[in-house]
C-alpha cells in the first residue's frame, strides 16, 4: 500500500463487483433502445472506472470525452458549467447519453452537465457514479447508477487525484490529513 494512504476503502477485487454489477444493469436497461449508447467520460478521474466498466457493457457503444468544472455557490457565474473540453459531435438527440464520473460531491457538476446536454436535445441522459458522498450534497441529484455510497473521507485512486498524483492507484484509499493540511 501506498506511505500516504491510511486505509484502503475499495479494493481491486470490490470494484471488480461493483463493474460487474453495474455493467449488468446498464446491459438490462438499455437492451432494447433504437437510438445508440454513447458513454460520456468525464476527465479526468473517471478514465479508470469507464475502461473498465465498459469492458463488462455487451451493448454496441460509441464514447465520447468532456472535461468540465462547475462554479461554485455565491460566485456570479453560479449556477454555470466550465467546458474545458466539449464532446466532437452534433446530433445528441440520436444518442441515448449516459455520463460517466468518478465521484458526485456536491452535485453541481452533474446536475449542470445533465442539463446542458438535455438543452442539446440528446435523446436520454442517466448518470453513473463510481463513487458517492451524499452528505456533501449542495444542490438534490440522484444518480441513476451508482457504485458505492462513501462517508465524507478525502479519497484518491482508481482514477481520483490529490494535485494530480495518485490516479494511478489500483483501489480506492483514504488519504492520511498530514499529506493535504
Ligand atoms: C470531480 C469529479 C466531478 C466533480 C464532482 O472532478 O470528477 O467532476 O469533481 O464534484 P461536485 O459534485 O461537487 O460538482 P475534479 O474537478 O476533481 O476533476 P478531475 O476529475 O479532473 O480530477
Amino acid at each position: 500500500m501506498n506511505t500516504d494512504i491510511s486505509k484502503i476503502l475499495i479494493d481491486k477485487d470490490e470494484l471488480e463487483k461493483i463493474t460487474d454489477h453495474i455493467a449488468e444493469k446498464i446491459n438490462r436497461d438499455y437492451a432494447d433502445i433504437s437510438k445508440p449508447l454513447l458513454l460520456l467520460i468525464i476527465l479526468k478521474g473517471s478514465v479508470m472506472f469507464a475502461a473498465d466498466l465498459m469492458k463488462k457493457i455487451t451493448l454496441p457503444l460509441e464514447i465520447e470525452f468532456m472535461k468540465v468544472s462547475s462554479y461554485g455557490a455565491g460566485t456570479k457565474n453560479s449556477g454555470e458549467i466550465k467546458i474545458h473540453l466539449d464532446l466532437t459531435r452534433d446530433h445528441l438527440e440520436m444518442y441515448n447519453i449516459l455520463i460517466i464520473e468518478d465521484i458526485i460531491d456536491s452535485g453541481r457538476t452533474l446536475s449542470r452537465l445533465s442539463q446542458l446536454l438535455k438543452n442539446r436535445n440528446a435523446n436520454s441522459v442517466k448518470t453513473c457514479i463510481l463513487l458517492d458522498k451524499p452528505s456533501r450534497r449542495e444542490v438534490p441529484f440522484t444518480p441513476d447508477y451508482v457504485g458505492r455510497v462513501i462517508p465524507d473521507e478525502f479519497v484518491v485512486g482508481y482514477g481520483l487525484d490529490y494535485n494530480e498524483k495518485y490516479r494511478n492507484l489500483p483501489y480506492v484509499g483514504i488519504l492520511k490529513p498530514e499529506v493535504y493540511s
